[in-house]
Order: structure tokens, then C-alpha cells, then sequence
């Protein structure tokens, strides 16, 4: 199996800077391979990064030599070299290689299906569980992790305890339509639309929680935006108004990007991100009424960019978002929409009673909504009421009727998906880049 005794100490690819001049062991895979007479350019990755190897037939025992030109791609190995700064390297550093040892060499009968030619989309997302290996979708996968570790980060970091509310639940948050039905041991069952109902009653024991978990929606459409099951962050505030919950949107939102541009610069670059468009998301980001989001879409309509007129009193589609989002270099918040458009469990405006206390965050760039947030209705009758306009199961929402009769405040909050986030701090297409294992209207495999 092995073709020599490797001894040099063991290092990562990320961490080899620190190791100039030294000789380093690496553990990884074959990325690729090229080959220039007496010398061959193995590219190995180790899910730190990614080195070029050079094998110098005259430098190394034939053996060595041998092996290496036989590797496949996606073979496992041990690698030992000495560590070379080279400024043209993407990482800085090339490895002049000396040793290897092979864990698990490819068949070339059966070959790594993702070769480092272009694919089409379908065939990558059958082989997701092998597409992570590529450099782009493993950089992905890192900034997804800096998102989150940041959205946690900013909450804990501001006297949020997180409170983790349940997955499989009676009744619906987010409206009736996307519910994901389960049959819990003959009682009817829905996985969850949104924490949020639950962390209202967490709010009234601890103050400042936050939940973050997965949450689906039998989404029925097939979208650039859209998962059945996505990750989402939720915080909710006792004694909380609507510009406090604006507030706090727009804090997390310039904490996280902050934190991507000082972590993940190497991994957004490798993406291909446009950073200078990020650097820009700093506070206040823009507010605006639903009443002049409605007007800019009107303008936009008599500009003829966008086809359809928007009407007063409708939600925004996704077109509308698109449109409005591309009209700023910030994320904007457009708050204070038609109460009919919106959720069951949204504060009425006092001053119109027809509008919500609530908020959209939309991403620049054509991104749309990564936020949406409200302040709670704070009263027992008109939640009751709500309840019954919405034609949900009264006796379900018991409990969370519970928490307006017992020292009922004014609180709020807001749900922010993962995946639209990081769909658009990556600047990718679609969000089906954005998670591991995306679940969609027709997919489920891997
Ligand atoms: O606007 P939504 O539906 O709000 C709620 O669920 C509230 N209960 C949150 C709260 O106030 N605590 O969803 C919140 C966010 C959206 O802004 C969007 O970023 C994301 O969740 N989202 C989705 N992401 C991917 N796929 C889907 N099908 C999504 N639906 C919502
Ligand atoms: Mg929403």
C-alpha cells in the first residue's frame, strides 16, 4: 500500500505559511495532476485549501516518481515535501514533494464522476455529496459556517440566550398553504414553519433569546430563492417596538458581512466575489415605507422596466423585490405593509390601522428578502380575533394566547434564512449552493 515511511511532522495546507523552508507531512486527496517531462504538478487539497505539488524525476527515489504519476484523481494520500514560498502559488506556497504514501487510489475503471470540466447543473447536484469536494463549493461551505458562527457570535455576544424551539409542532406560523404535514402517532402533525411562536414564550421568561434551527416549507414553486427545508436565525425581544427590531436587523446584518470580509476574503475571492461591493454594507442602511416602495415600483413600471403595474395593497413578488433591491448599494428595509398581506400575529400600525408593524430586509445586488420581521400583537381580544379572521384551529394556539394574559408586553422580532444570506454575501445564482444538502420541489436525493 504504502510506497515509503513518511516521518516529517503533520501540518494543514491552511496552516503551511508557518512552516517556510520546513519539511511538512500533508494529509488529502488528489485534486489533479499535470505532467512536463520530468515533471509532474500534483494539485492536492485537504479541506484546508488547496497546494501545488512539484515532482522533480531527478530529485526523488523512481518510486516516488512512479506513484505520483499514476495517481488519479480524488486518491487519498499522505505527502510529505518541503514547504516553498512562491509568490504566484494562489496560496503563496508550493510543496517540493519527496514522499508519498497512497491511502486510496481511484480505479481508472471508475473514475471520479466530476472531472474539471464543465458540468451541467442537474448532473452536479446528483452527485452533490461529490461536488463538495470542489475548491468552490468547499469555499461556500466555509463562509456558510463564518455566517453562522457570526449570527451567534453578535446575539450571544449582546445578552441573547438561545432557546431552541421545537420541530415538530400542531399548527402553522407562516400560513396554512406550505404546511409539511406528519403523522404523529395518528395525531396530525406539521414540521415547523418558524420558531417564532415558541421563542415569544421563551422572550417572556429570559427577556433577549434566539433560536436557530432548521424550518420547511412545502414550497410549491420552483425558484432561484426557494427551499423546502432551510436554516434560519430568529431572535425575539420583550419590550421591543419595530425600530428596535430594525435596529438589531441592521446590526447583524453589517456584523456578519464584516466578519466575512476579515475571515473568508481567501474564500469569497475563490468564489468570485465582487468584495468592494460588500465592503460598502456598513450602517444605517436605507428605510422606506411599503407606501414609497410602491411608488418606486410604479416609477419603475412607467420607466418600463418592470412589466407588470403594482397595485397598492399586494405583497411583492419576486420581480418587485428584484426591481427594488437593485435600486440600492445597502440592503433596505421597507417596513409597514398592508396587514392583509401579512401574518396572523403582526402588530397593527396606531396611526393606520391597516398596516402591520413590520419589516422586509431586502439584499442589494437583485438579492431580496433575507429578513422579515414584526412587532407581536400585544392583545389577547385582537389576537383572538386574528386567529379566527386566519381560520386557525383556536384550541392549537391556546398557549400562545396564554402569553397576552399573563403580563403581556410589547415585543418583537425577525427571522433571518441562512441560505439567503449566504446566497448573497457568495453572490451565487441560486440557493441551492447555499446548504450542503439542498431540498427543493424535485429534489431529495442525495
Ligand atoms: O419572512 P418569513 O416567512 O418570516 C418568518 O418566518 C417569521 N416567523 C420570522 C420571525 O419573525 N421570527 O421568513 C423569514 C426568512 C425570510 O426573510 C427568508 O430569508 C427565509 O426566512 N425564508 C426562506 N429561505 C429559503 N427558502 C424558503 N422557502 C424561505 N422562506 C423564508
Ligand atoms: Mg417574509
Amino acid at each position: 500500500m504504502h510506497a515509503t515511511e513518511l516521518m516529517y511532522p503533520l501540518t494543514t495546507i491552511s496552516e503551511i505559511g508557518r512552516h517556510e523552508s520546513k519539511d511538512v507531512r500533508l494529509e488529502g486527496w488528489l485534486y489533479n495532476l499535470r505532467e512536463s517531462g520530468k515533471l509532474l504538478f500534483p494539485i492536492f487539497r485537504d479541506g484546508s485549501g488547496v497546494i501545488q505539488g512539484v515532482v522533480a524525476k531527478n530529485a526523488v527515489r523512481p518510486e516516488v516518481f512512479e506513484t505520483i504519476k499514476n495517481l488519479t484523481q480524488e486518491s487519498s494520500v499522505k505527502i510529505e515535501g518541503r514547504v516553498r514560498a512562491d509568490k504566484r502559488a494562489p496560496g503563496g506556497y508550493e510543496l517540493d514533494v519527496s514522499g508519498v504514501e497512497v491511502l486510496h487510489r481511484v480505479a481508472e475503471s471508475d473514475p471520479f464522476p466530476i472531472s474539471l470540466k464543465e458540468h451541467g447543473v442537474d448532473f452536479l447536484m446528483e452527485h452533490r455529496h461529490l461536488w463538495v469536494r470542489s475548491p468552490r463549493q468547499a469555499a461556500i461551505l466555509r463562509v456558510r459556517a463564518q455566517i453562522i458562527k457570526a449570527a451567534r457570535d453578535f446575539f450571544d455576544e449582546r445578552g441573547f440566550t438561545l432557546t431552541d424551539p421545537p420541530i415538530l409542532t400542531p399548527a402553522a406560523c407562516e400560513g396554512t398553504t406550505t404546511l409539511f404535514p406528519v403523522d404523529y402517532f395518528d395525531e396530525q402533525a406539521y414540521l415547523t414553519q418558524s420558531g417564532q411562536l415558541y421563542i415569544e414564550a421563551t422572550a417572556m421568561s429570559l427577556g433577549k433569546v434566539y433560536s436557530f434551527g432548521p424550518t420547511f416549507r412545502a414550497e410549491k414553486s420552483k425558484t432561484r430563492r426557494h427551499l423546502t427545508e432551510f436554516w434560519m436565525v430568529e431572535p425575539e425581544l420583550a419590550f421591543a417596538t419595530l425600530d428596535d427590531i430594525m435596529n438589531l436587523a441592521e446590526g447583524l446584518i453589517a456584523f456578519i458581512v464584516a466578519r466575512c470580509l476579515e475571515h473568508r476574503r481567501a474564500d469569497l475571492t475563490t468564489i468570485g466575489r465582487d468584495l468592494s461591493a460588500l465592503e460598502q454594507i456598513t450602517p444605517p442602511f436605507p428605510r422606506i415605507t411599503y407606501d414609497q416602495a410602491v411608488k418606486m415600483l410604479e416609477d419603475g413600471h412607467a420607466r418600463g422596466v418592470l412589466e407588470t403595474k403594482f397595485v397598492w395593497g399586494g405583497d411583492l413578488g419576486s420581480p418587485d423585490e428584484t426591481y427594488l433591491s437593485t435600486q440600492f448599494t445597502k440592503p433596505v428595509m421597507i417596513h409597514r405593509y398592508p396587514a392583509q398581506v401579512k401574518a396572523f400575529y403582526m402588530e397593527p400600525d396606531p396611526v393606520r390601522s391597516e398596516l402591520a408593524l413590520c419589516v422586509d430586509m431586502l439584499a442589494p445586488e437583485g438579492y431580496g428578502e433575507i429578513i422579515g420581521g414584526s412587532q407581536r400583537v400585544a392583545s389577547y381580544e385582537l389576537l383572538q380575533q386574528r386567529i379566527k379572521e386566519h381560520g386557525l384551529p383556536e384550541e392549537a394556539f391556546k398557549w400562545y394566547l396564554d402569553l397576552r394574559k399573563y403580563g403581556s408586553v410589547p415585543h418583537g422580532g425577525f427571522g433571518m434564512g441562512i441560505e439567503r444570506v449566504v446566497g448573497w454575501i457568495c453572490g451565487l445564482e441560486h440557493v441551492r449552493e447555499t446548504i450542503p444538502f439542498p431540498r427543493t420541489l424535485h429534489r431529495l436525493y442525495p
